[in-house]
Parts: C-alpha cells; structure tokens; sequence
C-alpha cells in the first residue's frame, strides 16, 4: 500500500462519529492507536470532561491529608472548584466551592478552620456546608437560608482514598471498584500514611501520561539508566490481572522492592502480604486516569488533573505503613524512595512532552501497537466506549 504523506486534515466535523475510530476498536495486534486529534482537540476534550469527568468517580486524594475536624483543602478538578472538609463529626465531605449568593469561591488555599466566610460578603457557611450567616438578608422576601447551604458533592472513600462524583445518580464508589478493594486488601491501605505529595504540571494530554502509566514497552528505553537496571529487568514475569470493576491491573514478579533504586536499603516488607502479592508489585489503574503503585514495603499514587487538551496536574503521593513512620531512620530511608520516585517521575514526563509535540505535527497520524501495549489498547477503548456519538 503507498503511503500517504500529505499534511493530516484538522479533526473532522463529526469528531464523534464512530467511523473515525474503526482501527482502535480492532483486536489489539490489528487495531490502530487513538488519532492524534484526540490528544490535542478542545472538542474532543470537552466532550471527555462532560462524558467521563463528570460522570464517574474521581480520585482527589489521601483523606489523611484532612486528619481533624476544621481541616480543609480546596482544588479545581475538570473545571469545578471544590473544598473538601473533615467535619465535626469526623466524616469529610466535599462541596461546591461557590457561595450561595454571587458565585464567589468561597474557600482558597488549605488549613484548619471553624466555618467558612465568603470573601466578598461574608455569608458564612459550617463544616457541613450549612448557611450559618448571611448578612443583611432579613429583609429578603422569601430567603430560606435552610436552602441556601454549600452544594455538597458525592465523596466516598475506600482504603483512604478519596473520590468525588459529580453525578447524583452514579452508582456508589463500591459499585464502581469492584473487586479492586479486595485484590488490595493485603496491601492494608486503611493503615498506610501518605508521607509526601509532589505536584507537576505536564504539557500533555491526560492521556498521553495514562497511556505511559500502563504499558511496561517504554522501559527499557525511557529508564533505561533507573528501574530498568533494577527491580524491572529481573522481573521474571508481568502480566495483566483478571479484574471486575472500572479498572485494569497488572502484576510483576520480581525480587526487592519496586520503589527502591538498587543497593538502596529500604523498609521491611508489610507484615500483611499475601504470599502472592510478596512475590512483586500489583499496579492497577482505577478507570480512567488513577493509577496506584503497590509494591513489597510501601506504595504510590498518581493523582491526574486534566486542565485541558494539552496540559495536566499530576500529585505523586508517597504510602508507608503508618509503623514505619515512627522508625528513627524513618526520613533517612524515605529519602531513597523519594528518590527514585522523582527520577522517574521526570523520565516519564520528559517522554510525554516530547509525544505530546509530536501528536501537534500536522503529519501526525494514528499508529500501531505492539503485543506489549494491551491496556493502552483497552484505556482507549473504555474512553471511546463513552465519548462517541451512539
Ligand atoms: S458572593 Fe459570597 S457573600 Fe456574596
Ligand atoms: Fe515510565
């Protein structure tokens, strides 16, 4: 067959029409890769936010991060502002970051509060969202400040971490992990500390990072000179897990620790794995951009952001057992974890900028995959199963 070398069209008019996508809904070794447009179009992205982000639950993070009633953070995730606060009562909820009377943001930044005041004109909201003061609004004919409370958003946790959902009529956050928490179970998550968040922005699409997060090809050229000397290349197996739920999962066997650079010396391993799970690192992604990194004597997160098209926030978190933190070498050991997690954490977004330039030439054109890339394949997938027309 010649090749067609002419400049790529923009993306087309019906940018959801499933005759577009044909080549990635093949069999893995027939089928093509996602078109570039995907990657770089603000149609494509918005209908990801309206289809997918707003729609299913969303990773934000450690509820260690919120340990006492009054803590709070505030973030932006897929275009909503949200504070997320540990209540009174000990539950932490989450609520639409925008007064009841204009709009303002309401909270900013993180901290440790008793109520929140607007900023513009000082209605004041409590811990559960409840409208506990409004200045100058007796006379208001009608105003019920009973309903004029902080929106609250779906937050449910499992194991510590937390998800919102933006749909009121989602299934539960259960219901939407499936087995996922009993495949982690040995891996004790309730009892795990999160000891350091590091946040990047990435010119990238969310995709390109996911894409990187789950596929094991790049290793050998990307780290060639970090994990692949290490943990990875004496992995006498990886192989892609049985789940049920919205998520794929793989498993590597391999001797030490994942998360240590060699002849780094480390933590012992967590007192309640199974035999299984002591022989390597399970690594799943939680549908469509969580991914967890659970190796012998700790693990990580990558928590992504989508901003847009072609940029990303990304928060590496950094899990130990809460009785290693105690250890008086606990910092000296963790400095070598850190380490490496930062090592590679640059590799892999030095090799998303540079994909992400490439997908912008206009002679970029969809690709092949090889038999090592199967949960690209199957992420891409999942997001085309909710993004096209019908
Ligand atoms: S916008 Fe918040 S008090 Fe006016
Ligand atoms: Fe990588």
């Amino acid at each position: 067959m010649p090749h067609d070398l002419s400049p790529s069209l923009a993306p087309p008019d019906d940018l959801f029409a499933p005759r577009h996508y044909e080549g990635v809904r093949r069999p893995l070794l027939d089928a093509e890769t996602l078109p570039p447009w995907c990657y770089t179009s603000e149609a494509f992205y918005r209908r990801e936010v309206e289809r997918i982000f707003r729609k299913i639950w969303n990773f934000i993070g450690r509820s260690d991060r919120v340990p006492e009633p009054g803590d709070f953070f505030t973030l932006e995730f897929a275009g909503v502002p949200l504070v997320v606060v540990r209540g009174h009562d000990g539950q932490v909820r989450a609520f639409s970051n925008s007064c009841r009377h204009r709009g303002s943001i309401v909270a900013e930044g993180e901290g440790n509060c008793r109520a929140f005041k607007c900023p513009y004109h000082s209605w004041a909201y409590g811990l559960d969202g409840a409208l506990l003061g409004a200045p100058d609004m007796d006379a208001t004919r009608g105003f019920d400040p009973r309903t004029h409370g902080l929106l609250p958003v779906r937050l449910e946790t499992w194991g510590g971490f937390m998800f919102v959902n933006f749909d009121p009529a989602a299934e539960s956050l259960a219901g939407y992990l499936g087995d996922l928490p009993r495949t982690l179970a040995p891996y004790a998550f309730d009892d795990m500390v999160c000891t350091r968040r590091v946040t990047y922005e990435v010119g990238c699409n969310w995709k390109t990072f996911v894409e990187n997060a789950k596929e094991a090809y790049h290793i050998g050229t990307v780290h060639r000179n970090t994990i692949h000397k290490y943990a990875s290349a004496r992995s006498s197996g990886y192989w892609v897990q049985e789940t049920q739920g919205q998520y794929v999962s793989t498993f590597a066997k391999h001797e030490g620790s994942m998360a240590l650079l060699q002849g780094d010396a480390g933590f012992p391993k967590l007192a309640s794995l199974t035999p299984e799970t002591a022989a390597g690192t399970t690594a799943p992604l939680v549908y469509p951009s969580t991914y967890l990194g659970c190796t012998i004597d700790s693990a990580w997160y990558l928590e992504v952001h989508p901003l847009g098209a072609q940029r990303m926030r990304l928060i590496h978190g950094a899990m130990f057992p809460r009785a290693v933190l105690d250890r008086p070498d606990f910092q000296a050991l963790a400095a070598n974890y850190y380490k490496r997690w930062d090592i590679t954490i640059e590799e892999d977004n030095v090799a998303c900028d540079l994909q992400q330039r490439g997908l912008n030439s206009p002679f970029a054109r969809a690709g092949r995959f090889s038999h090592r890339e199967p949960l690209v394949h199957a992420i891409d997938n999942w997001i085309l199963d909710r993004v096209l027309d019908a």
